[in-house]
C-alpha cells in the first residue's frame, strides 16, 4: 500500500484572542467535511477546541499524560468526534503544568514530534492548537509540524509581536526542524466596513506578500456564538458566511500544500 503522507499544521500566534482556536476548530472541520481524515490536537490548556467537540467534564485521557508519561500511548487519547473523519486529541487545564515537569529534560521540546511519529500514518491532516504564547507547548507544536498557520486579527495593532513569532520559527528551523514553512498569514476578525480592516490587509500583503491567504475570516456573530453552542460553524450556522470562509479556507489550504 501506497504510504499516506501526513501533512501537520500548527495554527499559532503568541497574542491571544486572534481566532486560532475557531481556525483550528472550523479548519479541521472543513477538511474532515472535505472527506479528508483530520486529527485535531488541543495544546492549549484552555481546552476550547477540546470542549467544542467532547464533553470533558468527564475525565478523559488527554495530550498531557501523553506527553508526560512514555506509557501512555497516543491511539490511547485519540477520541472519535460526530464526524467519521475528524479524530481529537483533547487538551486539559492541567497542561499548563507542563513546562514546569519538564524542566531538565533533554526532549523536551521534541516529546510531541516523538509521540505523533506513533500515529500520523493513521491521517492526512493533523491541525494543532496552541496556546498565546512561545512557550514549551508551541515549540513542541512547531518542531512537530510541517507547517505554521498564522491567523492575525485585523486590529491596530496587528503586526505587533509578529517579530518575535518569526524569529522562533527561524529558531525552530535552525536548530530542529529545518521543513518547516509558513503555510500561510489569514487575516480574521475581518470588518469590510472599515478602512482599518483594509489598511491592516494591505499593510499584510505588503509585508508577506502571497504568504497572504485569498480567504479572509469576517467578524460575525455567528462565530463569536458558536464556541459556546460546543459546535463548529458547519454544524451551527452552515449557511452563514463564516461556514463559507472556513470552507474557502480548507480548499486554499489543500491547493498550498
Ligand atoms: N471571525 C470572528 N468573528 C467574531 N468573533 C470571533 C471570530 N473569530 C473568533 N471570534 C471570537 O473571538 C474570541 C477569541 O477567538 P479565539 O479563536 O479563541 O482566539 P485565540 O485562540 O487566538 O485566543 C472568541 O470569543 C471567539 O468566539
Ligand atoms: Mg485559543
Amino acid at each position: 500500500m501506497e504510504q499516506r503522507k501526513t501533512r501537520i499544521i500548527s495554527i499559532t500566534n503568541q497574542k491571544g484572542g486572534v481566532g486560532k482556536t475557531t481556525t483550528a476548530i472550523n479548519l479541521a472541520y472543513g477538511l474532515a467535511l472535505l472527506n479528508i481524515t483530520t486529527l485535531l490536537i488541543d495544546l492549549d490548556p484552555q481546552a476550547n477546541a477540546s470542549l467544542t467537540f467532547l464533553d470533558i467534564h468527564r475525565e478523559v485521557c488527554n495530550i498531557y499524560d501523553v506527553l508526560l508519561d512514555s506509557k501512555i500511548q497516543m491511539k490511547d487519547v485519540i477520541h472519535s468526534t460526530a464526524s467519521d473523519t475528524l479524530f481529537l486529541i483533547p487538551s486539559r487545564i492541567s497542561l499548563a503544568k507542563l513546562e514546569s515537569k519538564l524542566i531538565g529534560e533533554i526532549d523536551a521540546y521534541y516529546r510531541l514530534k516523538e509521540k505523533i511519529k506513533e500515529i500520523k500514518d493513521g491521517y492526512d491532516y493533523i491541525i494543532i492548537d496552541t496556546p498565546p504564547a512561545l512557550g514549551l507547548l508551541t515549540v513542541n507544536a512547531l518542531v512537530a509540524s510541517d507547517y505554521i498557520l498564522i491567523p492575525v486579527q485585523a486590529s491596530y495593532f496587528a503586526l505587533e509581536g509578529t517579530d518575535d513569532l518569526l524569529e522562533t520559527i527561524e529558531k525552530v528551523k535552525a536548530l530542529a526542524n529545518p521543513s518547516l514553512n509558513i503555510i500561510g498569514i489569514l487575516i480574521t476578525l475581518f470588518d469590510k466596513r472599515t478602512t482599518l480592516s483594509k489598511d491592516i490587509y494591505k499593510q499584510l500583503k505588503n509585508v508577506f506578500g502571497s504568504l497572504v491567504f485569498q480567504s479572509k475570516i469576517s467578524k460575525s456573530i455567528r462565530l463569536e456564538e458558536s464556541p459556546a453552542y460546543k459546535e463548529s460553524i458547519f454544524t451551527f450556522a452552515p449557511k452563514s458566511s463564516g461556514a463559507e470562509e472556513y470552507m474557502q479556507l480548507a480548499k486554499e489550504v489543500l491547493k498550498r500544500v
